[in-house]
């Protein structure tokens, strides 16, 4: 049966069932590596065809061409590196030609790969070219300075099984589930709505608008693999999409959920989307303003141009093999009750437009503040409402930092007795020397057991935040990437409030509370930090505390203050 390109069964990497039995079992002896979050997302979709035509992870030649000109080093269109990346210790033991068991977090064996190419990669070379800047405010360049690991692996990819999901199962589909669904339907034409947010009115209207341009069918194809920190939990989205799904005719419209770990890197991201789409038998694309676009960098700026994305896709068209349907800003146009491009309006100077940018919904939500009917729908409303309730009833964690003996323990445990006094939710501190006595036993003081402290209170401290309560932190926690991590594992389910305890050095050491000071010049006392070892100073923390002149009940009253205007405690 013949039938158009872009429906014909697309190649996998899987294996039949019967040898990936075999091959499962083989693999038992086999180097194993666990793989991260964003490794076992690429994985599936390399093997499903997703990333076709990649039949691995990158070799070096195939990595630098894609770095350098967005392409394979057999000049095939492919803007993204995928690399398999791992720590210097594991990369180590690995020979070239090896075929090592790549695994799940739970240790199922999801594939193998030959390992035909190991290098060290040259990351700010990387960042500069792929995501157009070697500044770690780019969400993918801090990924790659601070949790990618040292040393890249590269080898073609033999599938046994598909990463396992217990959620949404029924809405998740292989490019191949999804060619046979639009040849099944009839379905000549179809255009893709990439999203990592909710669909609200203005989304709808565009993708109205976008099926009716291309004459074709409608794919909403949401990424819930791993979007921009910060952004809703895919579960909360993908119920308000079904939400929204009712509003569109059944027979044109469909919903499918892509495992896609997004890197927010803007024109070259686009491109990379398309290729995906194609590869999900789509023949359209909607490309609008700021495609994947990772917001302002270290100097405030955004990164890439609103259009950059849009024309970056548009030189590459042909190559592609899909069709970008572009979009403009959409804005409500009140007197005509209804969205309209904004560049379009000839009249906009006698008309209302209104917008809601996605930071005042967020500000509206946190503060439980109405949301109209114009921007967005009820059931969507009310889901978003369910997993953001207002910031007065939701968990966040105070993160104080500064040098040892600056008063971190002391205006913690005052902080503690006065959020106790208000109450309403439970706190818990983790003091630098509490945890370290409990928790982190064991370690030192050398960077890598300092950053595992760092860690371990970052994690026990998101989850009381998921669970609504109030934790505390008073590490000295020197590192600012480290500190940096642990915010973004927090804010996924409140607020972040770094303090530093910016009591000077000379101060700290007059006091010498402990007297390791003494001990520390003396050089009893290695990798001190402030005497022998680093501390950043925070640059941008939500509040820096004097201790020098005011005292500790003052202190931990700014705090409160803080977590006042931050709409953390309600007014009393
Ligand atoms: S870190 O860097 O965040 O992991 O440190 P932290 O867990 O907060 O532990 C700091 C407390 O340990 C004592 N101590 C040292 N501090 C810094 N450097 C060295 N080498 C060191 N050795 C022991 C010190 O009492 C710190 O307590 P605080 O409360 O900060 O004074």
């Amino acid at each position: 049966m013949s039938m158009p390109a872009n429906l014909a069964p697309l190649p996998e990497l899987y294996v039949s069932y019967e040898s990936a039995q075999k091959l499962k079992v083989e693999a038992g002896n086999l180097t194993s590596l666990d793989m991260t979050p964003r490794q076992i997302c690429d994985l599936e979709l390399l093997m499903n065809g997703g990333f076709y035509p990649l039949k691995g992870f990158l070799p070096e030649a195939d990595y630098d061409s894609v770095v350098e000109n967005m392409r394979l080093s057999d000049g095939t269109l492919w803007p993204m590196p995928i690399t398999l990346d791992v720590k210097e210790a594991f990369a180590e033991t690995i020979e070239i030609g090896q075929d090592i068991a790549l695994r799940d977090q739970e240790g199922v064996i999801l594939a193998t790969m030959t390992v035909t190419d190991k290098w060290v990669p040259n990351k700010a070379r990387e960042a500069e070219k792929v995501f157009g800047a070697d500044d770690s405010a780019h969400p993918a360049v801090h990924y790659l300075h601070n949790q990618a690991g040292k040393v890249y692996l590269g080898g073609p990819v033999t599938g046994i099984q598909q990463p396992v999901h217990y959620d949404f199962r029924a809405r998740r589909d292989t490019p191949n589930e999804l060619r046979a669904f639009f040849r099944k339907m009839g379905w000549r034409k179809v255009v893709a709505f990439q999203t990592r947010n909710p669909l609200h009115r203005a989304h709808q209207e565009l993708t109205f608008r976008a099926a009716r341009e291309a004459e074709a069918n409608l794919l909403i194809h949401p990424v819930v693999g791993l979007t921009k920190p910060g952004d809703v939990d895919h579960f909360t989205r993908v119920r308000c999409y079904e939400a929204v799904l009712d509003k569109y005719p059944q027979s044109t419209t469909t919903m499918s959920l892509l495992n896609l770990a997004m890197r927010m890197a803007g024109p070259r991201e686009a491109v990379w989307h398309g290729l995906i789409r194609r590869n999900h038998g789509c023949t359209h694309m909607i490309v609008g303003r700021d495609h994947a676009g990772p917001g302002k960098n270290s100097a405030g700026e955004d990164f890439y141009g609103p259009y950059d994305a849009q024309e970056l896709f548009r030189t590459h068209e042909d190559e592609i093999g899909l069709k970008m349907v572009d979009f403009k800003h959409m804005v409500y146009v009140q007197e005509r009750a209804q969205y309209e491009p904004a560049d379009e309006i000839e009249d906009r100077d006698t008309v209302t437009i209104l917008n809601i940018s996605g930071t005042e919904l967020r500000r509206r939500l946190r503060e439980g503040l109405e949301i109209p009917e114009w921007f967005s729908f009820p059931e969507v409303v009310q889901e978003l409402r369910r997993t953001s309730p207002p910031r007065a009833e939701q968990g966040f964690t105070v993160f104080f930092t500064g040098l040892s003996g600056s008063g971190k323990s002391t205006i913690a445990n005052a902080l503690m007795v006065k959020l106790m006094e208000m109450g309403g939710r439970p706190v818990t501190l983790l003091d630098g020397d509490i945890v370290r006595k409990n928790l982190s036993s064991e370690l030192g003081f050398s960077k890598e057991h300092r950053d595992l402290n760092i860690q371990r209170i970052g994690y026990v401290a998101s989850e009381i935040t998921k669970n609504g309560g109030i934790a505390i932190c008073a590490p000295i926690a020197p590192y600012a990437a480290t500190r940096r991590n642990v915010r973004e594992g927090i804010e996924q389910y409140g607020a972040f409030v770094e303090v530093h305890v910016a009591t000077p050095l000379e101060e700290c050491e007059l006091r010498d509370r402990k007297g390791l000071y003494k001990l520390a010049r003396e050089g009893k006392i290695k990798e001190f930090t402030g005497i022998s070892d680093p501390y950043d100073v925070p640059e941008n923390p939500e509040l820096r505390v004097d201790t020098v002149n005011i005292d500790v009940d003052n202190c931990a009253h700014q705090v409160i203050l803080k977590l006042e205007s931050m709409g953390l405690i309600a007014g009393h």
